[in-house]
């Protein structure tokens, strides 16, 4: 198996491949002034097995053009199959037309992965679990839940009730609840709008405890968490913690959340995040186990 690296998650890629016990393969990946990139891959591939890990973030169409040409590189060399490792799948949250007149972003991109000779994808937490079904190719889906109910356990917290900031997640905060023997769990009802994407209101569906744990896929803005704290704050909770899978931290998300009534936040290393969104608050726990044990048993 050889392993190779686009330029979004390079610190993942390195801790997947030394648990592997394989080297980074070769690639030359360049700009040109007017911004183009040229991919070019410097090692044999010719009928070898080829794993490519990228993922997105808030970059998403400089990784996903990298990642195209990428893939293309390995086929036109004679890769023999190519298993994509895309922790967070980019676009995979227009995944469907809200307002009349909208491209489905995420069937474009899963239509050129597809195209571009990919045999396998693994990826985590997507945001709706209709997702694999979209893909012709088989998908892996790993989730970061059971991390987080390890997390959890450490806590030591008496009187906690897990929160789903959104009807949408409900069923993640449902299994993370039956990792961790049933902890109650609750839920947010968002109204988001369509046009701006702000979040207009929210109300709290069931009994606040003295902590929370607020479980999501995906953190954008930050402006979910900031309002899920707000509200559980306002109900009387004490401790408020977050987890997501997929740490994008736009804009000035990393700052709101340092400043938000959230004690912590947990996230998993899916998307690389540069010092400059680094924040006192935020804790990272590793996929790269996963990714490599998935690889070892492909
Ligand atoms: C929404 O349905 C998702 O599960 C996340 O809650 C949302 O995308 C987070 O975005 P933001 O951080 O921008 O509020």
């Amino acid at each position: 198996m050889l392993i190779f690296s686009g330029n979004s998650n390079l610190p993942l890629t390195k801790k997947i491949a030394e648990s592997l016990g394989l080297e980074i393969g070769n690639l030359e990946i360049t700009t040109f002034a007017d911004n183009e990139n040229r991919v070019r891959v410097k090692d044999r591939v010719v009928g070898e097995d080829c794993v490519v890990v990228q993922s997105t973030g808030v970059s998403p169409n400089l990784y996903y053009i990298e990642l195209f040409l990428i893939l293309d590189s390995l086929k036109r060399s004679g890769a023999k199959s190519i298993t994509l490792v895309i922790p967070y799948l980019g676009y995979q949250r227009q995944d469907h037309i809200f307002r009349d007149g909208e491209a489905v972003s995420l069937e474009v991109i899963i239509k050129i992965i597809e195209s571009l000779g990919v045999s396998k994808i693994i990826s985590f937490d997507f945001h709706s679990i209709k997702i694999p079904e979209l893909f012709q190719i088989p998908v892996t889906h790993l989730s970061a839940i059971p991390l987080f109910a390890g997390e959890i356990k450490k806590m030591n917290l008496d009187d906690a009730v897990l929160v789903s900031p959104d009807m949408g997640g409900i069923a993640r905060a449902q299994k993370l609840s039956e990792l961790c023997g049933n902890m109650p769990f609750i839920s947010i009802v968002k109204n988001r709008d369509l046009n701006t994407g702000r979040i207009e209101s929210a109300t709290i569906n069931g009994r606040v405890g003295k902590q929370a744990i607020i479980v999501d896929d995906v953190i954008s803005t930050g402006e979910t968490l900031v309002a899920a704290g707000d509200i559980l704050a306002k109900n009387g909770c004490e401790k408020i913690f977050a987890m997501a899978t997929h740490g994008i931290f736009a804009g000035k998300a990393s700052e709101k959340l340092q400043n938000s009534n959230i004690e912590k936040v947990i996230v998993t290393d899916a998307i690389n995040i540069p010092k400059n969104r680094v924040f006192e608050k935020l804790e990272l726990i590793s996929l790269a186990e996963l990714i490599a044990k998935e690889l070892r048993n492909k």
